[in-house]
């Protein structure tokens, strides 16, 4: 039996990295999934490489209208948004005292109110079904402790833990389980501008940064994007459904709380 049979999940950011194993895995568990990204040609090419159980769309998650257009969708394809992950986030890195405010304001807009409206658009329209749901935001290991040069991404991922203990606490009288997953560094796309990041304010060779913290989580290596689609999957699950407002570390054993 398929975990996920007869859902439909709605994934933002999910064109590439993270996203698109969540998408990749949902799918595999029976559901109709949702691509949705601000890269709308990628977005497509994850899509027709799932095949006919996704689909692709355009979201904006810091524009308003993208998201209740993006929530409209999935009500007249699906009849409703069973599954949200607020997967979306964009990182930052630099000194404290050279943070500028025009970063703080992009990832602000999109890790922390991108999060909570696309949320609350999804909330909405689950309340309204009647039917509950399922919805996941993506921490980091980053939002449990500050990191020196990486004040706002790690405020902005301390944010969603604290929005999935308000939502959540909020939500489940309606039967919509919000928790979040905190992965530790997972290889992709998004750690190869990391590691530049760090080549530069750290004065390190390109990939030395990435190897270290790949050495240093105690299963000796960065996680994959699918060592987290397990957790995605179970908190999108029935087998779920006594969770609530958590946020769960999958990290290879870096952080404990
Ligand atoms: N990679 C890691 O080491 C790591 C660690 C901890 C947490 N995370 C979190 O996991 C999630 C996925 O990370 P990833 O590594 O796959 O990132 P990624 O950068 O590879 O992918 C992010 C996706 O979001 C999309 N996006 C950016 N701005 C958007 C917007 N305004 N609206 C819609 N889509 C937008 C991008 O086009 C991209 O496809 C993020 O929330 C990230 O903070 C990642």
């Amino acid at each position: 039996m398929k975990r996920l049979a007869g859902k439909s999940a709605l994934i933002t950011g999910s064109a590439r990295g993270i996203g698109r194993a969540f998408a990749e895995a949902y799918a595999s568990e029976g559901a109709n999934v949702v691509i949705a990204d601000i890269d709308l040609e990628k977005a497509k090419k994850t899509a027709s490489g799932i095949g006919s159980a996704a689909r692709a769309i355009h979201l904006d998650v810091t524009d308003q209208a993208s998201i209740d257009a993006a929530i409209e969708s999935c009500e007249e394809q699906f009849g409703g948004v069973d599954i949200l992950i607020n997967n979306a986030a964009l990182f930052d890195l630099a000194p404290v005292v050279e943070i500028t405010r025009d970063s703080f304001d992009r990832l602000m807009a999109v890790n922390v109110a991108g999060s909570l409206f696309t949320l609350q658009a999804a909330a909405r329209s689950m309340v309204a079904r009647g039917k509950g749901g399922k919805i996941i935001n993506m921490a980091s290991q980053a939002g449990r402790r500050g990191e020196p040069l990486v004040a706002v991404y790690c405020a902005s991922k301390a944010a969603i833990i604290s929005l999935t203990q308000s939502a959540g606490l909020d939500l489940i009288k309606h039967g919509i389980n919000v928790n979040a997953i905190a992965p530790g560094v997972v290889d992709g796309e998004h750690w190869e501008g990391v590691d530049s990041l760090f080549a530069k304010y750290e004065n390190r060779p390109l990939g030395e940064k990435k190897r270290l913290v790949g050495e240093a989580v105690p299963i000796g290596r960065m996680a994959t994007p699918e060592d987290l689609t397990g957790m995605a999957i179970f908190l999108a699950s029935d087998e779920a459904n006594y969770v609530v407002a958590q946020t769960y570390n999958v990290d290879g054993g870096n952080w404990m709380s």
